[in-house]
């Protein structure tokens, strides 16, 4: 057959032929299973075959493997331990179902790993991945499945992994210890729509570069004491574009040797006393560009931060935050670079430009926010303006 359409062509093809001729009995001497795609002797590329497990019979010389659009259900415990040489593994749109503790031990020289849109994938168990000990630097994608639950330790006893992408798994909760053990990860993207991150979710979680909390739901538990605990000698921690609830008191305690902290473009319900405290050796720390409904008196104190950024804010000009126009522990250059957001005739003015006569014709709200944090212990400062108040309030004096 090809000799008959070469040759209306002339001898000249020839050697084309031939050629050509050569790379396909060469190809055909490579091990290639059906559905798939050799390349090269150690590139085996399959996509859509019926394979329901990691074969064991392939050639352990494999560089890259990729099997997608395939029923893979599950990956055992040691299954790619005979591919050791793998730098590339691609498992994307397949059927997994469960990925077995230490799936990947022993994947030495890994770096890529993509387990991306397995929709029957609906938690990343204890132990799944780790072991794998990368000596170079590992990417992994493990972006779109449907996974609703990291396990504690499913990442641990790792070095190498340099980027981890939890982007688009419906987590609802990140749980305590779950990010334990990346230790060397420059990029850590967590899943969007998270709306409930335990005490110490970040144990061990340290020298990342960036770790990136994005579109948060945390409306109803807030951020809890020691959400961070455990966090040390990161970069940078940004949350951003989040519904973050309330800030309670210590949410970022234990939070250890980190660059900066941002918060940014994001809804807080109220920042608690003492909210930012017990943060240890921490260089920065922005809360810019958020929309805050209430700040309690005590809400920076036993913060030690070197640098504390608290810029273009937009917050409830109720009488409940009026204490920052007169605490002196607030900077005026601070009241100058936040906003109200609320109510509409101060929409938009500048702290600094509101003026203690509007505080003053709302005291008891006011009152009663000073009652709150007094009763929680914390000596008061009083302000002026709520001497003022208190004496022309006896009731509440009287309290
Ligand atoms: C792989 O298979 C799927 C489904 O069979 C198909 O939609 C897709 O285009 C294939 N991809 C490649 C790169 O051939
Ligand atoms: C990261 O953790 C692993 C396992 O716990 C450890 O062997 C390795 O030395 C750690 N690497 C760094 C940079 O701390
Ligand atoms: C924290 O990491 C260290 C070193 O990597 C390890 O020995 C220890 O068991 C880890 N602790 C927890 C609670 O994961
Ligand atoms: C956030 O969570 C709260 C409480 O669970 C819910 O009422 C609200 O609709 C959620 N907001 C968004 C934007 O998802």
């Amino acid at each position: 057959m090809m000799a008959q359409s070469v040759a209306p062509l002339g001898w000249s093809v020839l050697p084309f032929v031939l050629s050509l001729v050569t790379i396909l009995c060469n190809g055909a001497a490579i091990f290639c299973p059906s559905k798939c795609a050799c390349p090269k002797k150690d590139v085996v590329i399959c996509n859509g075959t019926e394979l329901m497990e990691i074969p064991m019979d392939w050639p352990d010389t494999l560089r890259v493997l990729s099997i997608t659009h395939s029923p893979l259900k599950t990956l055992t415990t040691n299954g790619l331990r005979r591919y050791s040489r793998l730098e590339k593994l691609k498992l994307d749109w397949n059927e997994l179902e469960t990925i077995e503790k230490f799936a990947f031990r022993g994947l030495k020289k890994l770096r890529l790993l993509s387990v991306q849109n397995n929709m029957n994938l609906l938690t990343f168990g204890r132990f799944s991945f780790s072991d794998i000990r990368s000596e170079s630097s590992l990417e992994m994608h493990l972006q779109d499945n449907g996974v609703e639950e990291i396990e504690r330790n499913a990442f641990s006893n790792n070095q190498g992994i340099r980027k981890l992408d939890l982007r688009g798994n419906p987590v609802r909760r990140l749980r305590h210890h779950s990010l334990s053990g990346l230790n060397q990860t420059d990029f850590l993207f967590l899943p969007a729509d998270i709306e409930r991150i335990d005490q110490q979710a970040f144990f061990n979680t340290t020298r990342v570069h960036l770790l990136q909390i994005e579109e948060a739901n945390l409306t109803d538990t807030g951020l809890i004491p020691h959400t961070f605990d455990g966090l040390e000698h990161v970069t940078s921690l940004v949350i951003k574009q989040s519904r973050l609830g309330d800030l309670h008191a210590e949410a970022f305690a234990g939070i250890e040797t980190v660059h900066y902290v941002r918060i940014t473009d994001s809804q807080i319900t109220r920042v608690h006393r003492a909210a930012f405290a017990n943060m240890h050796n921490v260089g920065v720390l922005e809360v810019i560009d958020n929309r805050i409904a209430l700040i309690d008196r005590n809400a920076f104190d036993g913060h030690t931060v070197q640098k504390l950024r608290f810029e273009n804010n937009r917050i409830h000009c109720s009488c409940a935050n009026m204490w920052m126009l007169t605490d002196t522990r607030i900077p005026r250059d601070m009241l100058a670079v936040n906003y109200c957001m609320s109510p509409a005739r101060l929409e938009n003015r500048a702290l600094i430009d509101i003026g203690a006569e509007y505080a003053r014709k709302c005291p008891v709200v006011a009152a009663q926010q000073q009652l709150t944090s007094s009763a929680s212990g914390t000596p008061l400062i009083l302000s002026s303006f709520l001497v003022i108040l208190l004496t022309s309030f006896p009731l509440i004096s009287s309290l």
